[in-house]
């Protein structure tokens, strides 16, 4: 039998049920950023921090600078101080509940990179007082929660489950989507303690319709990466599956469309030019690190990582054939690349496979350039390129278009009747060229 809440849980439990609490974000950016005003909307207090001042400034000012949250919340949420930012930690010490959404990103040797959790835990140790729930939001590996934070928490002296509360918490916001939000995808929670899952469920549930509650931060964490790793399994699959019916000479997308008719056992993923942003790639390798310290390979998500990496590689290959044969060499031709951010109608470019493209056709001579509704300039990877107008002059100036973003409001059927030849990643321009 669990141990009843104590008084620090009583008295948080009421803050969430007269929306009484001061929430605390660590890190406002995708993923910060659309929860604190969920939890704005949902009648609580929320300071925003963020170790970036001009991050900071911005949100003081009332704009913001994630796409799917309209500048005018921000904007509201600061003018009837239910929303303020600060860069400095010590005030960490105000809030009752704590969301920490800093990045987990991979070292070069596609090692988890936890500096950042580290940092923002230090943080809170710094000021952890009586009454305090702390959730972490960031993808990670399973057992940080319990081994990495929790630790550094408790030498404060304080006890968890009684003076503070600690859960895990994944975010599973999907950038650009329109139907599904911070509020109405359902939320997985995981408490060190059934208290501290108690205490989180219930400061959340305001803000989030749906609450999915597991037996431990383990678990929680857990399911994120099972999430992220499912999809870049399948993306995998219907990759490798890409390159197999090339080599057959079978259109994949005719294949796919027509297995997806199958109205069981069977779920549509597409292929593309490889893996972007700052989950799919990544956090499957935070399981793969963690479990060979176990002496287990996770193979499934090695071999997915590798065909997914390969993606680039396969249709600058593809470029070269068609120039080819038209007697062209990519060597000196002109290449103009349709989409830069990693998925459709978003202006993320980490990890993004153009990135990858780019290099690729550059490295061998491709004179590039590039076209994004949404991405003005690129100074990643070696390459610093501005967006040029997508006309009819700059499609049939190229020598070759490679569409590798499907955004939403372009033109295809311009490019289709100019391009000279195009390899369409995405399967998006009409009449399909590619
Ligand atoms: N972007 C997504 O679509 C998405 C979806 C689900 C989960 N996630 C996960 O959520 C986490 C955050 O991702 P994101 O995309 O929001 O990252 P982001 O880079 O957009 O934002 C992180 C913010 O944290 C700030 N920051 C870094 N260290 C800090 C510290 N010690 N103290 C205070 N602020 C600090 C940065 O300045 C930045 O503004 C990652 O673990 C990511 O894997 C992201």
């Amino acid at each position: 039998m669990s141990a009843p809440p104590t008084a620090a849980a009583e008295l948080l439990l009421a803050k969430a049920h007269d929306r009484s609490a001061v929430f605390g974000i660590v890190g406002m950016g995708y993923v910060g950023l659309p929860l604190a005003m969920e939890l704005v909307h949902a009648g609580y207090r929320v300071l925003g921090v963020d170790v970036k001042a001009s991050v900071v400034d911005h949100l003081n000012a009332g704009h913001s600078h994630i796409k799917d949250v309209p500048g005018e919340s921000v904007a509201r949420a600061v003018r009837e101080k239910r929303f303020s930012a600060t860069a400095d930690l010590a005030r960490l010490t105000e809030p009752d509940a704590i969301s920490i959404c800093v990045p987990t990103p991979l070292s070069k040797t596609k090692d988890p990179d936890v500096s950042f959790v580290i940092a923002a835990t230090n943080a809170v140790k710094q000021t952890l007082r009586r009454g305090q729930l702390i959730i972490l939001e960031s993808t990670t590996y399973p057992g940080t929660t319990r081994e990495l934070m929790l630790p550094a928490l408790v030498s404060t002296g304080l006890k968890v489950g009684e003076d503070f509360f600690l859960a895990f918490s994944p975010e599973r916001v999907d950038p650009g989507n329109p139907n599904y939000n911070t509020r109405n995808t359902p939320k997985i929670v995981g408490g060190i303690t059934p208290t501290c899952l108690q205490v989180a469920v219930a400061l959340y549930q305001p803000a989030i319709d749906r609450l999915v509650p597991v037996s431990s931060t383990e678990a929680a964490e857990l399911v994120k990466i099972l999430e992220n790793t499912f999809r870049s399994v399948n993306i995998g699959l219907v990759n490798e599956m890409a390159i197999v019916c090339d080599k057959l000479g079978v259109d994949v997308w005719e294949v796919i469309d027509a297995a997806a008719t199958k109205p069981f056992g069977f779920m549509k993923f597409t292929p593309g030019p490889g893996l972007g942003g700052h989950c799919i790639p990544i956090d499957p390798h935070y399981l793969a690190w963690k479990m060979r310290a176990l002496n287990y390979k996770t193979r499934f998500i090695e071999i997915a990582g590798e065909v997914n990496a390969e993606m680039p590689e396969f249709w600058v290959g593809k470029a070269i054939d068609r120039l080819n044969d038209r007697s062209k060499a990519l060597r000196g031709s002109r290449v103009l690349v349709l989409g830069v951010a990693y998925k459709r109608d978003i202006a993320d470019v980490r990890e993004s496979p153009a990135l990858d493209i780019i290099r690729l056709l550059t490295q061998r001579g491709a004179i590039v350039s590039y076209h994004d509704p949404y991405v003005s300039r690129i100074e990643e990877d070696g390459a610093r390129l501005a967006s040029v107008a997508l006309t009819a002059e700059t499609v049939a100036a190229a020598d070759c278009v490679i569409v590798v973003t499907d955004h939403s409001d372009v033109d295809y059927g311009l490019v289709a009747r100019h391009a000279r030849i195009a390899v369409d990643t995405r399967h998006v321009l009409p009449g399909s060229l590619d």
